[in-house]
C-alpha cells in the first residue's frame, strides 16, 4: 500500500515504474481490466475539478474498482465537518484508498499521518499536483521519447502553481532543464534556487512550452492589470506560436482561460497536446491507483 502525495522526493526509478506501468495500461485495448475488483476507493475532492475528478472515476473504473464519489458541497462538510472527521469517516467505512483535493497545504501529509489507508494527493493548495506532473511527463515520454535532456519552460502564475511544482520536482529528478517565466508579482522566491526564470522571449525556445492558468480564484485581487494586458505580456498568441521552433510542443494542465494565458487558436493548433494531455491522465492514474492497493 503506498501513499503519493508529492514528486519531492520521489526517485527516478519509482517515477519510471509509475510511467511504465502508465504505459503498459495505455496500450490495452480492453476498456476493462477488472484487476481492482474487490477494492474500493473513494474520490474525497473538498475542492472543485473536472479533469482530475474524472480521470480517476475512469482509472478506478477501468480496473473494476468500485468508486465512491465525495463531493464536499454536497457532504456534511457544510456542516462544518472537518477534513479530517471526513476522510476518518469513509475509513472507518472500509475503502480501501483515498483520492483526495482540498485547498490547504500541509493538511494532507498530517491526514496521511493519521490513517491506515494509502492516500493520494488529487491537488492540495499550491504545494503539488502529482498526478497531473507525472501525465505530463507521460505526454512529454510519448512525444520525445525520453525526458532526459528536454528544454520545458512553465509560463505564468508560478506562485499558485501546485502544477509547476509538481513538475519542477519530477523534471529535474527525471534529467530535464525546467526554466520559469512570470510576473514579478506571480514568481515564487522559494523556486529560484531550483530553475531560472527567464523572458518571455527566451522562454518560447524551448522544447515544451507549458502554459499556466492564471488562478483568478487565488488571487486576492489586483494581480493582474486586465486579461488583455497579461495576455500582451504573457500569453502564448497566435504571433508567439508561430514563432515556436518546428519540434517544440504546447502544453498547459487546463482548465485554460482562452484568450488571456493562450490564445483560443493556439489552444487546439497542431502544435498543441492539452486534450493528448487529458487523454493521457487516465492510464497514469490507473498505474497510480494500482499501485496504491494491488
Ligand atoms: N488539470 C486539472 O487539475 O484540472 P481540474 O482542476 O479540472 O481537475
Amino acid at each position: 500500500e503506498r501513499s503519493l502525495l508529492g514528486l519531492k522526493g520521489l526517485d527516478r526509478s519509482e517515477i519510471t515504474a509509475i510511467l511504465d506501468r502508465a504505459s503498459y495500461w495505455d496500450k490495452q485495448t480492453e476498456k476493462l481490466n477488472p484487476v481492482l475488483a474487490s477494492k474500493f476507493v473513494s474520490n474525497m475532492f473538498f475542492e472543485n475539478s473536472t479533469r482530475t475528478r474524472f480521470s480517476f472515476e475512469m482509472a478506478e473504473k477501468r480496473l473494476g474498482a468500485q468508486v465512491l464519489n465525495f463531493a464536499a458541497a454536497a457532504s456534511s462538510v457544510e456542516k462544518g465537518e472537518s477534513i479530517y472527521d471526513t476522510v476518518r469517516t469513509l475509513e472507518s467505512m472500509g475503502i480501501d484508498a483515498g483520492v483526495v483535493r482540498l485547498k490547504p497545504t500541509g493538511v494532507l501529509q498530517q491526514l496521511s499521518e493519521k490513517v491506515s489507508i494509502p492516500l493520494i494527493n488529487a491537488g492540495d493548495g499550491n504545494n503539488e499536483h502529482p498526478t497531473q506532473a507525472l501525465l505530463d511527463m507521460f505526454t512529454m515520454i510519448k512525444t520525445f521519447g525520453e525526458i532526459k535532456g528536454l528544454t520545458v519552460s512553465i509560463i505564468g502564475d508560478i506562485m499558485h502553481s501546485r502544477v509547476a511544482r509538481s513538475n519542477l520536482w519530477g523534471l529535474t529528478e527525471m534529467g530535464a532543464k525546467v526554466q520559469f517565466c512570470a510576473p514579478d508579482n506571480m514568481k515564487a522566491p522559494e523556486l529560484a534556487e531550483h530553475a531560472p526564470y527567464v523572458t518571455m522571449d527566451e522562454a518560447l525556445k524551448a522544447d515544451v512550452v507549458m502554459m499556466l492558468r492564471v488562478q483568478l480564484e487565488r488571487h486576492a485581487g489586483g494581480m493582474i492589470k486586465s486579461a488583455e494586458d497579461y495576455r500582451t505580456h504573457f500569453g502564448l498568441t497566435e504571433e508567439r506560436a508561430a514563432r515556436l521552433g518546428s519540434g517544440t510542443v504546447i502544453m498547459h494542465p487546463a482548465p485554460v482561460n482562452r484568450n488571456v494565458e493562450i490564445d483560443d487558436a493556439v489552444v487546439e493548433s497542431a502544435k498543441s497536446l492539452i486534450f493528448p494531455q487529458m487523454s493521457n491522465g487516465v492510464p497514469v492514474r490507473m498505474a497510480v491507483i494500482e499501485r496504491a492497493i494491488r
